[in-house]
């Protein structure tokens, strides 16, 4: 049976499950401590959610990551339909932001998101080494929104 659970000590101890997603710990450290989060089980951890308060009604998704071995298994598209009945009522919209011209960009359209606006260079700008995704490297951060 899947189970939604909020982890709100020891957050850290999540850290290697995190970092599938966002790869430098020092960036994921700027929101998981005002973030709140979320873990689907299911015999044990497969996915993992961090979502902030960014004001306005605004809800994002700082980080999803499911393991490698329980992805394209349903369990992300899951937590976000969690997370977007929670929150629904005390926000009024989810807004996401992933690499521009990455596959992740499909798994959130597959979850309702449509392309909202891009911020030029955020990974060239905020990251202290290259990152690479599937062979892409990233540059600019594109941002995704639903209304909840
Ligand atoms: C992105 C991620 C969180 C998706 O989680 P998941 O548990 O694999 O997602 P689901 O199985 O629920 O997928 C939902 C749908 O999106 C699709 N999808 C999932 N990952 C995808 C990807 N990388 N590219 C394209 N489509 C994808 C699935 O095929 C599925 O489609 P369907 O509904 O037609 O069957 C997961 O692949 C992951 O942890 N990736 C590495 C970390 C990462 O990049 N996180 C996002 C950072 S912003």
């Amino acid at each position: 049976m899947i189970e939604f659970l909020e982890v709100k000590e020891n957050k850290e101890e999540y850290m290697p499950l995190l970092l599938i997603a966002d790869e430098q710990e020092d960036m994921v450290k700027k929101y998981l401590y005002r973030g709140r989060v979320f873990l689907l089980i299911d015999d044990g951890v497969k996915s993992i959610c961090v979502v902030t308060d960014e004001g306005k009604g605004e809800l994002e998704i700082k980080n999803i990551a499911s393991y490698p071995s329980s992805q394209k298994k349903g369990y992300g598209k899951k937590l976000i339909e969690f997370i977007e009945k929670k929150f629904k009522g005390e926000f009024n919209k989810i807004i996401v932001g992933t690499g521009r011209g990455t596959n992740t960009v499909n798994f959130y359209k597959k979850c309702g998101f449509i392309e909202s606006f891009i911020v030029k260079d955020f990974f060239i700008d905020n990251y202290d080494h290259e990152i690479i995704e599937n062979g892409v490297k990233l540059i600019d951060m594109q941002y995704l929104e639903k209304t909840i």
